[in-house]
């Protein structure tokens, strides 16, 4: 159990009813911004499996149960990506959803998440620190050459998970370097 100024990222999004919202509102956010269509194509018709993977993956990444562990294992990540084409924009795309989904999510303030990060520094803190760990995985996920891409923002890809480019990083991501923040 964590003291108030150590909340896990899982409790400041909710818990367990908090992150299906979170993983829900991604892949909708992924379903309906026109912009997102390269990479809805990667996935299947219905989403509702992406969604419960994607669901029990980040509830251990964000310091809950390890709900992927103990039904798939090894989660292998970067892997499971290798037989999709994933490149810079990709990678953009797929956080741009999330950042959009976490936005909705934080909006809610649904009246169940008492631990729901709820001031505004707070808050900000929170929408950073998460984008940016959840940056890092995207990034390792890349299997495509970097392509000069002017409309994208520029963020540096010179982190030292990303350039190991091995799952045994994303091993120690998933399990030990989960985002951590506090609330303010
Ligand atoms: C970088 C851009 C990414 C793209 C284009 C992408 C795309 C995909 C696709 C097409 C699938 C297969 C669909 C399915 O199994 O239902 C998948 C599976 C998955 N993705 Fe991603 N993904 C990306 C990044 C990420 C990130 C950053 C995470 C974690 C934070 C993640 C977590 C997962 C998980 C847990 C699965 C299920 C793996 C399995 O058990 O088969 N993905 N992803």
């Amino acid at each position: 159990m964590s003291t108030a100024n150590d909340a896990t990222v899982y409790e400041l999004v909710g818990g367990d009813q908090g992150v299906r919202q979170l993983v829900r509102f991604f892949y909708q956010e992924m379903d309906r911004q026109p912009s997102a269509k390269v990479i809805r194509e990667m996935h299947p018709q219905s989403l509702d499996e992406s969604e419960e993977k994607l669901y029990w993956f980040l509830s251990g990444w964000m310091g809950g149960p390890q709900l992927y562990w103990e039904k798939r294992g090894h989660p292998m990540l970067r892997a499971r990506h290798l037989p999709f084409p994933i490149g810079r924009n990709e990678a953009d795309l797929w956080i741009e959803c999330f950042r959009l989904a976490l936005k909705r999510h934080l909006d809610s303030q649904p009246a169940w998440a008492s631990t729901l990060a709820d001031t505004k520094a707070a808050r900000a803190k929170l929408e950073s620190e998460l984008l940016q760990a959840l940056q890092r995985v995207a990034l390792h996920m890349m299997n495509q050459p970097a392509v000069a891409n002017t409309t994208t923002p520029n963020i540096s890809t010179s982190d030292k998970t990303v350039a190991s480019g091995n799952d045994s990083a994303l091993h120690k991501d998933a399990k030990t370097n989960s985002p951590k923040t506090t609330k303010e």
